[in-house]
């Protein structure tokens, strides 16, 4: 019974399988060794290892019932099968999409600059939860990854995404081709029916259900919301509550209406994480339709963005604030993933920023922040 514990059972199924063992340091290892294991096959690169005085270790391809007898020896305190580690290294995604290349130079994009360069950890173990229409999860870019948590919508409840919005939004958080935490969790909490409207109601109910969850789970954690409405009290209240409150970000679109974004909500929220839109192909020159002003904390490329459509097999192009944010989004999950905390991760966001790239953003609104996302 005790063997099963670790496994034991499933190992019969091979001859032999790589473990290690860490002795207790009262043992003397050679002895270990030289008394018993090694004797149960000469030819298995069984080895020592001893560290310092407080760990040593044996290590090799023994057999199952070496495995066994191990496990009742009380000099032996803890076992491993030989497991893998991936590396905490840079990866170079060499053809990314614009959006994505942009965040790895400090310099406007020359046609040339394709490569999106990143840490492995990718927004690995961060939660992301998205209210929106959907996330089309039979995707395969989204490597299931992507679960249904919540349905909020005007209508009735339905797999999916209807529309495509979420998923285009979802597609540049965390898909693998497009995505900027290219191994984050992504939660779809739908508040957005077929047609793309989402209701006051249904977004709060959706906050108090998503914070609810993250309370509970105790993960890293954020919230997207890539809505926006005329200035609401309410809707300011709930979504500063959450940042304030609970420490989660909150990520938000500053809209498309070519205005100040405090006059829609929730940009003009307090503590959230609002996102303006340029066109990165264009010398990061900001999109024709996006709001400015203090309400406005950072642009990320918001123009013709590449991600993925409803169509699995094709991917699409989308212009808006919305999918500006899902890039923000998935900057803020990875760099949960590289461990800043809740609100740490969105100061972070804000100070690697490459400021005063965007042209001409002064005779536009001079209040605005000059600050382009960068992850490196
Ligand atoms: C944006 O608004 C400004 C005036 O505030 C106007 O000059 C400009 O043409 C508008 N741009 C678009 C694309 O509507």
């Amino acid at each position: 019974m005790r063997g099963t514990a670790f496994g034991l059972l499933s190992l019969n199924l091979v001859s032999a399988v790589k473990f290690i063992a860490q002795v207790s340091d009262t043992a003397v290892v050679h002895e270990i060794l030289g008394q018993q294991y090694e004797k149960m096959d000469d030819n298995n690169g069984i080895g020592a290892i001893r560290l310092s005085k407080s760990f040593q270790a044996i290590y090799g391809d023994f057999p199952d019932h070496t495995l066994e007898s191990m496990y009742y020896d009380g000099r032996i305190i803890a076992m491993s099968m030989d497991r893998t580690l991936t590396p905490a290294e840079y990866v170079v995604q060499a053809k990314a999409p614009s959006h994505l290349a942009r965040l790895s130079q400090k310099a406007p994009l020359r046609k040339t600059d394709k490569a999106y360069i990143y840490h492995s950890n990718a927004g690995i173990g961060v939660d992301v939860y998205l209210l929106d229409t959907g996330i089309d999860a039979q995707n395969p870019a989204f490597e299931d990854r992507v679960q249904k948590v919540a349905d909020y919508a005007y209508g009735p409840a339905t797999a999916g995404d209807p529309h495509g919005h979420g998923t285009a939004v979802a597609g540049v958080i965390g898909s693998s081709e497009f995505g900027v935490a290219k191994k984050c969790n992504l939660f779809d909490v739908r508040i957005a029916n077929a047609d793309g409207n989402a209701g006051l109601v249904g977004v709060i109910r959706a906050l108090e259900h998503v914070t609810k969850l993250a309370t509970i789970t105790n993960r890293p954690s954020l919230v997207v919301i890539p809505y926006t409405m005329a200035k609401n009290v309410i809707l300011n209240a709930a979504v500063e509550a959450v940042v304030r409150d609970l420490s989660i970000p909150v990520i938000v679109a500053g809209g498309n209406n070519n205005q100040s974004a405090c006059t829609v909500s929730p940009a003009s929220a307090y503590g959230a994480l609002s996102i303006g839109a340029i066109d990165v192909t264009k010398n990061d020159e900001t999109a024709p339709f996006t709001n400015y002003g203090e309400c406005i904390d950072v642009f990320a490329a918001g123009v013709d963005v590449s991600t993925i459509g409803l169509d699995s097999s094709l991917e699409t192009k989308k212009s808006g604030t919305s999918v500006s944010a899902g890039i923000a989004s998935g900057l803020v999950a990875y760099f949960m993933s590289l461990g800043f905390h809740g609100m740490d991760a969105v100061n972070r966001v804000k100070t690697l920023s490459a400021s005063n790239v965007i042209p001409k953003l002064a005779q536009k609104c001079p209040s605005t922040r000059n600050a382009i996302l960068q992850n490196l």
